[in-house]
C-alpha cells in the first residue's frame, strides 16, 4: 500500500489511535476498491467475510421488504465503516450497501480482522462506541418513522444530513450535496413527488436553499 493509501487508513475513526506500524500492518492485507455510483457491494443475506471502510465518496445501507420497497437505514461517508455486525455475530449481512456516488472503498477480510482485533484491544472498545452511536441514530430514525409526519421526518433527514456530511461555509450556512429525490424518500418512507414538493414548501418556510444538487442550511438550525 502506498503512503497515501496509510494516510488515509489513518483518517478513518476506527483506526485513529493505530500507530504507523500497525497501520502498514493493516495496508499489507487492506484491498482498495474503486467502484461506480449504484454498485452493490454486497446484499442482505450474503455471507459476512470482510470489513469496509469508506475512503471517499457514500454508500447507501438499504433494506428491502418483501414486496420491493426499499428503506435506506443510512449513509455513510468518508471515514465510515460497515459491514462489522456480520464479522461480529457471523451471522448473514443485515442489510444491503450500495454505492450512492463513485466511492473508494478499502476491504479486510474476516481473518485478518479477526487478528486486528486480538492484537489491538482498545480497536474493540472503539467499535463499540461506534456501533452506540449507530444505535442512537437508528432510535432516532424510529422515532421519526412512528411517531412524526412526512414534513417533520423531512426537517430530520436534512438537519442530521448537515450534521453529518455538511461543509461548514464560515458565514452562518452550512451546505450539503443533496442525495436523489428517491434516495431521499426512500429514507423517510414517502414518495419521491412528496418529497420534491416538500422541499419547495421547505425553502419559503425554513430559509434553505437549493441550488442544483447543493442544499444550503442555516448553521443555528443545527444546534
Ligand atoms: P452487516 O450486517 O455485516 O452488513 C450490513 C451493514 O450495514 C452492517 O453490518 C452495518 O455495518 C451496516 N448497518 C446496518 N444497520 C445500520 C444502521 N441502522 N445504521 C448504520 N449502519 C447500519
Amino acid at each position: 500500500m502506498s503512503d497515501r493509501s496509510i494516510q488515509l487508513l489513518g483518517r478513518i475513526d476506527l483506526f485513529s489511535e493505530l500507530g504507523e506500524d500497525e497501520l502498514r500492518a493493516i495496508g499489507e492485507v487492506a484491498h482498495v476498491l474503486n467502484l461506480p455510483r449504484d454498485s452493490r457491494i454486497f446484499d442482505a443475506g450474503d455471507p459476512s467475510d470482510a470489513l469496509f471502510v469508506v475512503a471517499s465518496g457514500k454508500v447507501n445501507i438499504v433494506i428491502t421488504s418483501s414486496d420491493g420497497k426499499e428503506l435506506i437505514l443510512a449513509v455513510l461517508g468518508a471515514g465510515q465503516v460497515f459491514g462489522e455486525m456480520g464479522l461480529l455475530d457471523a451471522a448473514p449481512r443485515s442489510a444491503a450497501a450500495i454505492t450512492a456516488s463513485p466511492a473508494e472503498l478499502v476491504s479486510i477480510s474476516r481473518s485478518d480482522f479477526e487478528a486486528l482485533l486480538d492484537r489491538q484491544p482498545p480497536l474493540a472498545r472503539k467499535l463499540l462506541t461506534i456501533m452506540s452511536q449507530r444505535l442512537r441514530r437508528a432510535n432516532s430514525k424510529m422515532e421519526s418513522l412512528a411517531y412524526m409526519d412526512v414534513a417533520g421526518r423531512l426537517a430530520r433527514y436534512f438537519l442530521d444530513l448537515a450534521r453529518d456530511h455538511g461543509q461548514s461555509l464560515g458565514n452562518g450556512w452550512v451546505v450539503i450535496r443533496r442525495p436523489t429525490h428517491a434516495d431521499i424518500a426512500h429514507s423517510i418512507g414517502t414518495s419521491r413527488e412528496t418529497v420534491s414538493r416538500m422541499i419547495n414548501d421547505f425553502e419559503s418556510q425554513l430559509g434553505m436553499v437549493n441550488k442544483g444538487r447543493f442544499t444550503y442550511i442555516r448553521e443555528n438550525l443545527l444546534t
